[in-house]
């Protein structure tokens, strides 16, 4: 019976992709890996001899922060930008050296942030403002529906359009991240493979850290009525991935909780390779006296996004 249920919904399928003429001809979505079989593994800034292949693990930037966001409201919720239900929201992937230093704005050509922040570099370099069509029709052309949907309801901006937040992070972050290169992707690169492989790395970080459900697993959920300690909140997560993540807070006196950064070594590409976390190199900005808010959203800005079907990454 199940089998039979099964095929009728594949043919059933089948019918209906051919109706929409759904062609899926996606391409390959992956750097050529071929000649990361030969290098050692090593954990990024755990190697004790030279990196000699920075397309295999990302080198420098090898203190990857996989960054989140509490917040209470968009800002833009009337143009249906909500946030998504018992879940914090992605910031995005951040690559450190090792020294905690790190650049940013690696490379012009791949310049997608309509409103770069910031609009010049340490160096005194102007970021040029990108003016062409939007981040989001590139993962379209990939016909990346499913990423594109995870996206719209987990990787949410404020006060902007999330696509704008995305491009950020991409041009920003990404292009100091050396597996992304344009040259790791050899000679069958198809332009903006890489800002889909970077979305996609993102979200498998994001989903290796649920924030919401392990403060929850310790008792600890939104509340206007009531306040944490830093160490509380701390000590749940930390018990959970084995290290001390970096905590940012708002507020006058540092006591609204707004953030959350993971640190990671990883072995191999950013794309696919191992996490593992390590404590933060930046000390919480948070109050360590006081007590801290962890607020609940407001009614009208938060949806449920857990109803339809998702398929995993
Ligand atoms: C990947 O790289 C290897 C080694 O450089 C090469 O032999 C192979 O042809 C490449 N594959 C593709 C699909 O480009
Ligand atoms: C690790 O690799 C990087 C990049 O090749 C290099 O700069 C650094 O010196 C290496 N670390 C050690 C301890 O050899
Ligand atoms: C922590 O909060 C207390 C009480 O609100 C305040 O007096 C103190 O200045 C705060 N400390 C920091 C470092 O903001
Ligand atoms: C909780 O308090 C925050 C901060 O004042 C506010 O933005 C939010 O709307 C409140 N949430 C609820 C459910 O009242």
């Amino acid at each position: 019976m199940a089998a039979a249920v099964s095929l009728f919904a594949s043919v059933a399928f089948a019918a209906q992709a051919y109706a929409f003429d759904w062609g899926f001809s996606v391409p390959n979505t992956f750097p050529n890996l071929t000649a990361c079989a030969s290098q050692p593994p090593v954990y990024s800034c755990e190697n004790t001899t030279a990196i000699t292949d920075s397309c295999c693990t990302p080198t420098p930037g090898g203190q990857v922060l996989q960054t989140q966001f509490w917040s209470t409201y968009t800002g833009l919720e009337d143009q249906g930008q909500l946030l998504p239900k018992d879940s914090w929201t992605i910031h995005g992937l951040w690559p450190d050296n090792c020294d905690g230093s790190y650049n940013q704005y690696c490379d012009f050509s791949r310049q997608y942030d309509p409103d770069p922040s910031p609009a010049v570099l340490p160096d005194g370099t102007p970021v040029p403002p990108y003016k062409g069509p939007s981040v989001e029709t590139f993962i379209l052309a990939f016909e990346r529906f499913d990423l594109l949907d995870y996206m719209n309801k987990y990787w949410i901006n404020q006060g902007a359009p999330n696509d704008v937040f995305w491009a950020h992070e991409f041009s920003k972050h990404a292009t100091c991240t050396s597996t992304y290169d344009v040259a790791c992707y050899g000679p069958d690169y198809v332009e903006h493979q890489d800002v889909i492989d970077f979305y996609l790395s993102v979200v498998r970080a994001f989903q290796k850290y649920p924030t919401w459900d392990m403060l929850a697993a310790s008792g600890i959920f939104p509340s206007n009525k009531t306040t944490y300690s830093l160490s509380q909140i701390q000590n749940a997560l930390t018990a959970q991935t084995g290290s001390i993540p970096y905590f940012g807070c708002g507020g006058e006196d540092g006591t609204i909780l707004e953030e959350v950064w993971y640190f990671n070594h990883v072995l191999g590409t950013e794309q696919f390779g191992q996490f593992k976390s390590i404590d933060s190199t930046t000390e919480s900005s948070c109050n360590t006296t006081a007590g801290i808010w962890y607020y609940e959203i407001t009614p009208t800005s938060v949806r449920e996004v857990r109803t339809e079907p998702c398929s995993g990454f």
